[in-house]
């Protein structure tokens, strides 16, 4: 693994693919072992970043599931506080359902708490939630993360499904931010 740039910034190895693999196959086993047997669950991907977590997530999964992604949105509400957040993409009924969702990264917290309460709504049987990556210096949510991949400090990191400014998605190893 190399240094590289994307538009601007340089970037340096952090993760490495077989690392990656590593955290994905963990976080699957647990799930598996933690949802019964006869419970297929549904798997929701956060796009656009988790689209890879999830791909590979699913093919290690050994038991019935669901797969299905959402994208957040956001409209220009007709009230004074401006921009409500929604869901595109969820077709599913959810009712009654093991619902986890996927994210690549959980940092601050915002987006997570924002998604949970859409999902929080939809009388689902149990909402979990599972992250590849997660920085714990900077959430500052009373929100449980069921599942994490591998917590890391707060540095910006790119690849696997990761972007800085619409490049570095299609990276297979992480990268981090070079002071
Ligand atoms: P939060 O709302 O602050 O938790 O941020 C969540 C979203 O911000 C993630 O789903 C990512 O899309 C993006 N994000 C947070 N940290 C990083 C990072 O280190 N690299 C790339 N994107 C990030
Ligand atoms: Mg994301």
């Amino acid at each position: 693994m190399k240094s590289i740039q994307l538009h601007d910034k340089h970037f340096v190895p952090f993760i490495s693919k077989e690392q990656i693999d590593d955290y994905v196959q963990q976080l699957t086993q647990k799930l598996a072992k933690d949802i019964e047997p006869d419970e297929v669950p549904i798997f929701i991907g956060i796009l656009n970043g988790s689209f890879m977590f999830a791909a590979d997530f699913v093919r290690k999964y050994p038991h019935d599931c669901h797969i299905t992604f959402v994208k957040m949105a956001s409209y220009e509400g007709v009230n004074s506080t401006g921009k409500i957040k929604h869901l595109v993409g969820i077709n599913e009924n959810l009712e009654g359902k093991t619902v986890v969702i996927l994210e690549d990264i959980i940092d601050t917290g915002n987006t997570l708490s924002e998604i949970y309460d859409i999902f929080r709504d939809k009388n689902v049987k149990q909402l979990k939630i599972a992250t590849l990556f997660f920085k714990p210096d900077v959430f500052k949510k009373d929100l449980h993360i069921d599942y994490i991949g591998k917590s890391i400090e707060d540095k910006f990191i790119v690849g696997y499904g990761l972007d800085y400014d619409g490049l570095g998605r299609n990276l297979p190893d992480i990268y981090k931010l070079k002071e």
